[in-house]
This record gives structure tokens, sequence and C-alpha cells, in this order.
């Protein structure tokens, strides 16, 4: 457990905005660990909350949250859009396919657009590491980053970060960070915001990272991040306690990365056989969507007892209306987020 920040309160946190004093969730390169901490126990209100009959809350009334995604997504969107309702704000969604982007207006003046429209929080996906950076430099409300490019997504590995410390309490462990565990990442790392997140938040909260992927698809500086990189999956998987997989993001690929799916799936696949080389109890991971028979089969994909996939999407309602609910506060006037907090 990490010792109290505030002995006075009997927090474990700073108090107030200084729990979290950023303005916009734009990458966990920017967070300390105690504000990944923060963000974590937030959301267990919300992982209670998301589980009654009745899931309503007033919270955010009179807000305005602008979901605005340049590139598509199932889960990061919908989830966005139902943390909203359920904390009770106005959600908007802009899909870039039916904005004037299609007309060629930029992204400034697009980001200009959303500001003039007074919302009290912009929640961005787009196609280009920094475009979500760029664009919170000219809003005046807070800015979540739902992914950029190949970038960061940093809402995916504090989901990905709640799940896993779900199921590992669920076998009985109360530590709130991953000290001891070893986590294998495999598949398109080179293309990967979610592996980029995900090696920042893990190693943060304490956990041994290594990658794996072909050649092709390892980025030549990642071992200066301190994960231990792998071409042999079977080596990689050897005794870890987490296995994350990842899909071949074709769509940003120009060229030939793979000689073919067959041969992928024969050497970075997550079969059944391969997984008996992780611990016999190894928890399964993929932050979707999954492409099915390609860099996972099925039978390990629906594992009972070890595939946490499903739980990835039920706490990522959970962990986007913590973000909302910190980033807003300023903007309700919640005490102790007063003046001077965002950096
Ligand atoms: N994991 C993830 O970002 O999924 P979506 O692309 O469906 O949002």
């Amino acid at each position: 457990m990490t010792s109290p920040h505030n002995p006075s309160t009997g927090s474990r946190f700073p108090k107030g905005g200084r729990a979290f004093p950023h303005r916009d969730l734009l990458a966990i390169s920017a967070l300390e660990r105690h504000e990944i901490l923060y963000l974590l126990a937030e959301a267990e209100q919300y992982v209670a909350f998301n589980r009654q009959a009745s899931k309503h809350s007033e919270k955010l009334a009179g807000l305005t949250t602008i979901n605005a995604f340049f590139e598509n997504s199932t889960r990061t969107l919908l989830s966005f859009e139902i943390a909203g309702k359920r904390l009770g704000a106005d959600v908007v969604n802009m899909h870039a396919a039916q904005s004037s982007v299609k007309k060629g207006e930029t992204l400034i003046d697009t980001a200009v657009t959303l500001n003039a429209m007074r919302a009290d929080a912009i929640v961005i996906r787009h196609g280009s590491s920094g475009a979500v950076g760029l664009i919170a430099r000219h809003v005046d409300c807070p800015v979540l980053n739902a992914g950029d490019g190949q970038h960061e997504h940093p809402t995916q590995a504090l989901l990905d970060a709640l799940a896993l410390r779900h199921k590992l309490r669920e076998r009985g462990h109360e530590a709130e960070d991953f000290t001891g565990l070893t986590v294998t990442i495999c598949g398109d790392i080179l293309h990967s915001r979610v592996a980029r997140s995900n090696i920042l938040c893990l190693q943060a909260l304490g956990a041994t990272v290594r990658l794996c992927a072909p050649p092709a698809l390892m980025p030549s500086g990642i071992v200066n991040m301190g994960a231990e990189p792998f071409h042999d999956f079977d080596a990689a998987l050897d005794r870890a306690d987490v296995v994350m997989m990842l899909r071949l993001q074709n769509e940003r690929m120009d060229g030939q990365f793979i000689p073919s799916p067959r041969e992928y799936r024969h050497l970075y696949g997550l079969t059944p056989e391969r997984l008996a080389l992780a611990r016999d109890d190894a928890i399964i991971m993929h932050p979707g969507p999954m492409n099915r028979g390609v860099e996972i089969d099925s039978a390990v994909a629906d594992l009972a007892g070890r595939s946490i996939i499903t739980s990835q999407v039920e706490m990522g309602v959970a962990i986007r209306m913590a973000c909302l609910d910190v980033l807003t506060r300023k903007a309700r006037g919640v005490p102790g987020w007063g003046k001077g907090e965002w950096v």
C-alpha cells in the first residue's frame, strides 16, 4: 500500500486540487504515480455505482461535454458518452466524417469552434500523435485524450490497471499496485498507443513489463522506456503473470510488416498451448477490438476465470466517469479545487 501523503486528513493523497493538479489528461507520461493511484481510487466508487439498477447522478448537471472523434471507436466513444450521461452532463458527439473537417477546416479552427460553444470538457481521438495536445493549447476547458496516433491512450491504461487490480483482488491480493508482477505485452507495439500508455502505467505501479513483436513491429527506441523487448513469444511468455495481446493495426501500416496473418498467428498468436508457457493462472487481457484467430484464439479470449477482456470494458466506463468528475471539479467549484491548481 502507498503511505499517506496527507497524515492530517488521513487521506493517502494530497488534498483537493493538489491530488490531481492537471487541467487536462493527455498522457500517462505527464502523471505521477500517486496521481494514477488517485484516479484509480476515484474510479472505485463508479464501479459500484455502475452495478446498481439505477445509474444516474446529477454531479455534472448543467455541464456540456463534447466527444470529438476523428477516428473510429466503439469502446472509448460509447464509454465516454455513457460516463458523461450517467454523471448528468449534456453529452454531444462529433464524428469527423460528418463534420466540417471534411470540407477542409483545420484542426485548430475546429478546436476554436468547439471552444466557442463553451464546452466544459472535450474528449478527443485523433489519428496524429500530438494532435490532442495541440487542441488542448487552443481551448479553455479540460481536454481528455481518447487516443492520439501512436502516442498515448491514457484512459485505456487506467482502465486496464483497474481491471487488473479487480482480478487480483478477487484472487486475494490486497495490494493496490503491481509490484512483483510480470506483464507480457505482445503484438503490434510499433503502432500501439495502448502499449505506450500501458508500459508507463504498469511500470509506475511497480510491474515488470516485457514487450514482444516481430522485428518490423518493434519500435527501435523502445528499450529507453525500460521494458524488456522479445521477438520470441515463447520466451516472452515464460512464467508471465499477465498476458496482454494487441491487434495488428493494419490501418496504420504502409507496406508489408508481416508475411501473412497465418504466419503471424503461428509465431505470435496466443493459443491455449502458448498460454501454458505463462503462469498456471496467468491473466489474459486485450484492449479490443480483437482479431480472433490472428493475435488471439477464441479459446483463450473467452477463457473463464482467466480472461478479463469484458471486465476491461466495464472498467472503462468507471475510469471515464472518474476522469470527467475529477477534471470538471474546478468548473463545478468543488471545495479545494479552487484557483491555481491547474498546471
Ligand atoms: N480499446 C479501444 O480504444 O477501443 P475502441 O477503438 O473501440 O475505442
